[in-house]
């Protein structure tokens, strides 16, 4: 089960040891306090036999309406009894089903017992005029509920005979969830666990498979509910009732599982890829914007979960979900575009200032390394196009290589900035990269695409345009994130067949080897791979990056390698 933050031993003896200074007499009713309290100290003491001894020969002395589940044919007056000799008379029955827990083979007698308290609450509230507080029979009615919830969950995932008869199980621990959070509100262990029962796909404390309905958007909501409960107590708005002590590790554990919800299979059927492709399949997540992959979601929550301390099962979750992830991104390129149209007016300082970027420079030096491996030193490049040229401060740095520098961007803001900042461009496009390069008038000496590759996931289509864009012996340099050394490990362990990922930010680190391949089948030569790691600075982070420099192999050597 998920929460053993809270089994019903613990809780209900701190909070009968509070109870039990509060000695009372009452005429109508027998003194049952002493079988309490004898109760309880037996209990604590874990002598259950003796404990169960003491609470029955209490539950024998009361009149039957406060001991049985139905309705007796009794006057009002006959439930006229006090909120504390009403808390008194459920913590009997419901103390008593925690003894009985502890014992095998008598699950149905416990259900019985936290019932008969729940069912005392609510003849009291019906039948009594009492309408003064009713705090302290309520908070037994809510831990009453709660447990009686527990124990159908751990019914449930015993050994049952049907699956009718699980379901059955399931359903009633959700009922008994939602009365407990219906008493109160602020019961987020109910909420946690109700989403258990709802949706849970991950694995219980003793690493079997838990049980659920699998009504996942209902599971969501759920631990959305505990979540916010737990979030808001730490500001003081609104106390979660009884928050545990590690709430951070529980919050972080609950997003999680909110992440699971949203792509079941991750772990339901570990071999499997899933029958839906929720890569493209779209979710919706209370409080965060629609219209995103589950994939795209999940990643979100997952990377959530991290936020509060290591998280195991979310890093390898993250791992497999945005590895070889599009998340719509290529697919739609408007999605591209509104983001730099949003970026446009500060782009540049924002680029320069706050993420401390220099890979601009880097890789002119970089590129100054193949000029001398290729023998070119003093060689002016014909035509040089600068792939997503934003404001031209990769335009600065290859200006003086260049007989022709043209600007491609697919923000006209952005060529607009280009032209105020950094006027060093001949020419200009816009648009998709992959389509201006397709129908390029002349043939390029060299690309250069600074941080601009990092948008693509699949990199198939550009290389293919850049193939037919370049002069053959024609020289493309781009730079691209990389994975850190942590998250390659982790790639190889969960997706060895891995090309790319997708990271926080939104970016996506390409995997060598992968861009090797597809540099490989568009006759591209790799003539250099170098580290660009800190190319920029993201939260006072170093990004991970790495550099390419590819040469376009003439046709005839392509053939000759494949004979
Ligand atoms: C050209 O400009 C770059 C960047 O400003 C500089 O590093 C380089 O020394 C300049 N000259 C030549 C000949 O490359
Ligand atoms: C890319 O990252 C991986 C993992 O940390 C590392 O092994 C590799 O050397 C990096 N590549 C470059 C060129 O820095």
């Amino acid at each position: 089960m998920f929460m053993s933050t809270s089994t019903p031993s613990t809780s209900v003896i701190v909070f009968l040891l509070l109870l039990s200074s509060n000695w009372l007499t009452n005429a109508a009713l027998p003194n049952i306090n002493d079988f309490l309290a004898q109760g309880d100290r037996a209990l604590s003491a874990d002598r259950l036999e003796e404990a169960i001894n003491h609470y029955s020969r209490g539950i024998q002395l009361l009149p039957k309406q406060w001991s049985t589940q139905e309705e007796e044919d009794v006057n009002d007056q006959d439930y006229q009894v006090s909120a504390e000799e009403t808390e008194q008379i459920m913590s009997l029955h419901t103390n008593y089903a925690t003894a009985l827990s502890f014992l095998e083979g008598s699950t149905l007698n416990v259900i019985n017992a936290y019932r008969t308290s729940c069912i005392c609450y609510r003849k009291w509230k019906k039948h009594s005029n009492n309408k003064v507080n009713d705090m302290k029979p309520k908070r037994v009615a809510v831990q009453s509920f709660f447990f009686l919830g527990m124990t159908y969950q751990d019914l449930a995932s015993s050994d049952v005979e049907t699956d009718t008869q699980r379901i059955e199980y399931l359903q009633q621990a959700v009922k008994a969830y939602a009365a407990a959070t219906k008493l109160d509100p602020n019961h987020w262990s109910s909420y946690a666990n109700m989403g258990v029962v709802l949706a849970d796909v991950g694995l219980d404390g003793d690493g079997n498979t838990a049980v659920s309905l699998q009504l996942f958007e209902e599971g969501i909501l759920s631990y959305q509910k505990a979540v916010e409960l737990l979030s808001n107590g730490k500001s003081g708005s609104s106390k979660a009732t009884d928050p545990p002590e590690n709430v951070e590790e529980v919050v972080a554990e609950l997003n999680y599982r909110i992440g699971l919800c949203l792509v079941p299979f991750l772990f339901m059927t570990p071999s499997s890829d899933g029958d839906e492709d929720y890569n493209t399949k779209l979710c919706t997540l209370p409080g965060v914007a629609a219209d995103r992959s589950c994939f795209e979601l999940a990643a979100y929550q997952f990377h959530t979960a991290m936020q509060y301390g290591p998280h195991e099962g979310a890093l390898n979750a993250l791992t497999l979900v945005t590895a070889d992830a599009t998340f719509g991104m290529s697919t739609d390129v408007s999605k591209v575009q509104q983001l730099f149209e949003d970026y446009a007016s500060n782009f540049e300082s924002s680029l320069v200032d706050e993420l401390k970027y220099n890979g601009f420079h880097r890789m002119r030096r970089i590129f100054d390394q193949v000029i001398v491996k290729e023998r070119l030193e003093g060689h002016m490049f014909q035509l040089v196009v600068d792939v997503g040229c934003g404001t031209g401060l990769a335009g600065v740095e290859f200006r003086n290589i260049s007989s022709t520098l043209v600007g491609i961007d697919i923000s006209p803001k952005i060529i607009e900035q280009a032209k105020q900042s950094h006027p060093v461009y001949d020419e200009y496009r816009i648009g998709d990269v992959r389509q201006v390069l397709q129908q390029f008038p002349q043939t390029v000496s060299l690309l250069v695409a600074a941080d601009t590759f990092i948008y693509f996931n699949d990199l198939t289509e550009l290389f293919a345009s850049m193939k037919v864009a370049l002069d053959e012996g024609g020289y493309a340099i781009f730079s691209l994130e990389n994975v850190s050394n942590d998250n390659e490990q982790r790639l190889l362990a969960h997706k060895p067949d891995w090309r790319w990922q997708i990271t926080p930010s939104g970016r996506i680190a390409h995997r060598k080897e992968y861009v090797e391949a597809v540099a490989r089948q568009n006759s591209l030569e790799v003539i250099l791979h170098d580290n660009l790691d800190g190319f920029r600075r993201e939260k006072n982070v170093d990004v991970p990056g790495h550099v390419f420099a590819l040469r376009k192999l003439p046709e005839k050597s392509v053939n000759n390698d494949e004979l």
